[in-house]
């Protein structure tokens, strides 16, 4: 049986409560927060850096913190993010010049790796870097905001990388992120996902345990 992570994103949360929000969500259920850094550059919007991810830290949060950088350049910022208590950091394959480079420093950091793609970026990126990722992570919507809906066409995208997962025989995750919720979530993990980040479909909802019980009974199914 897949162990499947659900990652909330806290875009989503109520920023100005967002330590109590936080707790509130890794209470009902949540295995790792999701953590989307924008840089009204790369992507259309503007979120928060590493001095927020620190003060989820000194709050008392301890749970797994998985960073997903919208921002070009991108290697400035990876060592803030390992100072601050960031688990893991994934980036966007044209956000850097040196893909194999920025991996490298991700790890050198002591923390998990991941190449992210936006809906229409080709898959070859991932050529010569399956022995370098502990994620992949497919944008399932364009980047930038919370909200949208599931783009259908990214479930072959799943496919063809959960065939490339398994034919590496390497523990690779597969994170999905945009659009997901309660009532897609079953066939996105039959796609071959097994990490679910979902911003709207968990702090949109008045109760989070509702909404990530719901999430782990379609996964269940
Ligand atoms: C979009 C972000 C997502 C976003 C998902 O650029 O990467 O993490 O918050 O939000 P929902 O789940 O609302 O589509
Ligand atoms: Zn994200």
């Amino acid at each position: 049986m897949t162990d499947f992570l659900i990652a909330p994103s806290i875009l989503s949360a109520d920023f100005a409560r967002l330590g109590e929000d936080v707790e509130k969500v890794l209470a009902a259920g949540a295995d790792v927060i999701h953590f989307d850094v924008m840089d009204n550059h790369y992507v259309p919007n503007l979120t928060f850096g590493a001095p927020i991810c620190q003060a989820l830290r000194d709050y008392g949060i301890t749970a797994p913190i998985d960073v997903h950088l919208m921002v070009k350049p991108v290697d400035r910022i990876i060592p803030d993010f390992a100072k601050a208590g960031a688990d893991m950091i994934t980036f966007h394959a044209e956000a850097s010049d040196h893909i194999d480079r920025t991996l490298q420093l991700i790890k050198d950091h002591g923390m998990k790796a991941g190449l992210v793609f936006n809906p229409a970026t080709p898959l070859h990126y991932l050529d010569y870097v399956m022995d370098k990722l502990d994620m992949i992570l497919l944008m399932s919507v364009n980047p930038g905001f919370g909200g949208q809906s599931f783009i259908p066409s990214t479930l072959d995208k799943l496919r063809d990388v959960r065939a490339r997962i398994d034919a590496s025989g390497r523990d690779i995750r597969l994170e999905i992120d945009g659009g997901v919720k309660a009532d897609n979530i079953a066939e996105i993990a039959q796609a071959g996902a097994d990490m679910f980040v979902a911003g709207s479909a968990i702090f949109g909802q008045p109760d989070y345990k509702a909404a990530i019980d719901e999430m782990r009974t379609a996964l269940a199914t």
